[in-house]
């Protein structure tokens, strides 16, 4: 524990951790006279997603300057009672903390572990036999549905506001009992700089942080002197700049999460890098070319708030973050943007690459006994701030800089909850402090990602949560993109079919990954994405982010966008005459066959003789092309010398086909 408990007390915390009891801060034994810089236990305790979350965990502690050692230890949970004898050891390092020198950062990491496997550990001096409480913590599954929290400005002024603020984190673990990891949209303390913050909202959260995953984002409250980087132990690109905080990513499941650190600058883009603009690009880029079937966006100042800093300068300006950043998350085909800074609970509808919402069409269920509502294949990026976890509110934003037209985004824009409760005695500026918290319970599953919102009001209900809000995200995408190159995937349903060897090849190349139920129906119909998914994953095509302007882009599915651009810019495919591209329409012999000479780069001959019984049917856009390929191996007939140039092409030919065309590029 972080605190200096008496023994006693610290016994009943360890056996409370233990049953997966709930400990009640504000019930704690008084300690404060123990915060500070000079304990020489174990404290500030975080666990990180640090490399891959299949199989790794980074970890933070602190500790006096007498504790020069830093290790891990880690042991699966197969009984309620943690026993180290035989646990993994990993060796971490320390360093001086920038905020207090009187401190150790120590930070490690347990790598080769089993997936989706619960573990206890505990880090400390191990030479000095010096050992933290036992924690908890879970590695991610490597595929399926998971759960996670959201909560945003936990910034406590004072101790008190931390016992809130740590209240609410407690509540919201209780609440959605089955969260693999809380992410933090930034704004974590209220100022980085005094160590003392980080003592009360760690220290206060440390059962709940002993037993979670921890995903922040830096806000512009911990901005300075390494704070944020230094109380989390993350894995940021080789040679970001980490004193303002960091940005990293991260997959979990069939999910690609990217974290950015808005308290960056440059002139062609407020509060950001150019550096960490184009890492954004290529991060997001490779996501979707790895299979990722959802990104999402940790950012702690986001485009779009409804509050204070919705009119701010650099949100509104030419180089602000709605003009540049948010306009990127769409191109980027990001699903899902979580953002914190502005103190008010708002979510918008889907908002497209021109700024403008869009209506998806909606698909209504009932969730907890109450209508919610899913969009469908939305196009542009949905944002949400979960208001606040701690005590500071700001009212709804009265800007006419802002006006109808920009509150007509949002679904939900409603004034601040706590603004019945009226101004605060101290600052008649704001709602009253420590009155309304909130969080947010979101759960991705396969294709379907589904949030509740969950208020927390101190005058009502004894201060349990309930539920505000509650909304959804539908993919009607067919094919599970491979979420990750595993040649053993075996398909169900291929065992002695004529295309076998070359539906393998694709697995083991990475191409095709075939439905999530194991299956690949090889004699089903593909359709224009579907294909030009397969052919951009085998030709590893280059990374574009040019955006697609067929008529009905809308329709093509997020999964299949970037390989239809990237064949778009590599001239395989252009569309319809008419400008629609048609991402559903099943693909004939003819088309398919043009695709893969463009494909495969070969010079069209347009003296190629056909000697098929039904050449006269070929369409004459597509005789050079079939002739072409006849000539170069890429295609034969049918059954007697036809070539069927209308005849539908199954996701076994596909197949087939591409393993043909690989073999003659190569
Ligand atoms: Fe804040
Ligand atoms: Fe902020």
């Amino acid at each position: 524990m972080f605190m200096k408990f008496k023994k006693g007390s610290a016994t009943i915390l360890s056996v409370a951790l233990v049953l997966g009891l709930a400990t009640v801060p504000s019930a704690l034994p008084a300690y404060a006279e123990s915060l500070g810089n000079t304990s020489n236990e174990i404290s500030k305790i975080t666990a990180t997603f640090y490399g891959d979350t299949t199989s790794s965990k980074g970890f933070t502690w602190y500790t006096s300057k007498v504790f020069t050692g830093s290790t891990v230890q880690v042991t699966k949970k197969t009984s309620s009672n943690a026993d180290f004898t035989n646990a993994i050891e990993f060796e971490g390092t320390s360093s001086l903390s920038t905020n207090s020198g009187e401190e150790l950062v120590h930070k490690a990491v347990a790598t080769g572990l089993e997936a989706n496997t619960t573990y206890y550990y505990r880090v400390g001096d191990k030479e000095r036999g010096t050992w933290s409480e036992t924690g908890t913590f879970l590695t991610a599954p490597k595929s399926g549905e998971f759960t996670f929290i959201d909560i945003a400005d936990t910034q406590a002024k004072s101790e008190d506001e931390a016992i809130l603020s740590a209240e609410t984190l407690e509540k919201a673990l209780q609440t959605v009992d089955n969260a693999q990891f809380v992410v933090h949209n930034g704004d974590i303390v209220d100022t980085g700089t005094k160590e003392e913050q980080w003592n009360w909202l760690l220290g206060h959260s440390q059962e709940s942080l002993l037993n979670t995953t921890i995903v922040p984002s830096a806000g512009n409250h911990e901005d300075e002197n390494y704070a944020f980087y230094e109380h989390f132990n993350i894995n940021a690109p080789a040679g970001s700049a980490t004193e303002t905080g960091a940005y990293y990513s991260y997959d979990y499941s069939n999910t690609h999460f990217i974290v950015l650190n808005s308290n960056e600058d440059s002139e062609k883009y407020a509060n950001f890098s150019e550096d960490q603009v184009e890492w954004l690009k290529k991060d997001a880029i490779a996501a979707k070319k790895a299979g990722a079937k959802w990104i999402i966006v940790n950012i702690h100042k986001g485009p779009y708030t409804t509050s204070n800093h919705a009119s701010d300068d650099d949100i509104m300006n030419d180089n602000g973050v709605r003009n540049q950043i948010a306009p990127l998350m769409a191109e980027l085909d990001i699903d899902f943007v979580m953002q914190g800074h502005d103190h008010i609970y708002a979510r918008t509808k889907p908002i497209a690459q021109d700024g403008k919402a869009t209506t998806p069409s909606k698909v209504t269920e009932t969730l907890n006994g109450e209508t919610i509502e899913y969009s469908v294949d939305p196009d542009g990026s949905i944002y949400i701030i979960p208001a606040t976890a701690g005590p500071k509110v700001y009212y709804k934003n009265p800007s006419e800089k802002l006006g109808d037209s920009y509150y007509n985004l949002f679904e939900r824009a409603e004034e601040n909850h706590a603004a019945p409760y009226g101004p605060d005695p101290n600052d008649d500026r704001r709602p009253k402090r420590s009155q309304i918290q909130n969080f947010v319970g979101i759960t991705v599953d396969g294709n379907k990602l589904t949030a509740v919102t969950y208020e927390i009001d101190q005058s009502k209900y004894d201060a349990k949560p309930y539920i505000v809000d509650q909304f959804g995200i539908i993919k009607q995408d067919a094919e599970t993109p491979p979420t990750s190159v595993e040649p053993t995937v075996s398909l169900k349903d291929i065992s002695g079919h004529w295309a076998k060897s070359a539906i393998e090849a694709g697995v083991a190349a990475g191409y095709i990954s075939g439905y999530s139920d194991q299956s690949f129906k090889p004699n089903a119909k593909i359709n224009r994405a579907e294909f030009i998914s397969m052919l951009g994953r085998a030709l590893q095509m280059n990374e574009t982010t040019i955006s697609l302007t067929f008529t009905d882009s809308k329709n093509i599915p997020s999964w299949a966008t970037s390989y239809i651009s990237q064949a778009v810019e590599a001239e395989i495919i252009s569309g319809y005459t008419d400008g629609t591209f048609r991402a559903d329409k099943q693909l004939n012999r003819s088309e398919i066959t043009t695709w893969m000479v463009r494909a495969a780069k070969l010079k069209v001959n347009t003296k190629a003789p056909l000697s098929f019984s039904d050449k006269n049917s070929i369409p004459t856009w597509a005789v050079p092309y079939v002739a072409t390929a006849v000539e170069e191996g890429l295609v034969t007939g049918v059954s007697q010398n036809r070539f069927a140039p209308e005849l539908m092409v199954t996701r076994a030919e596909a197949a087939a086909f591409i393993s043909k065309l690989l073999k003659v590029t190569n």
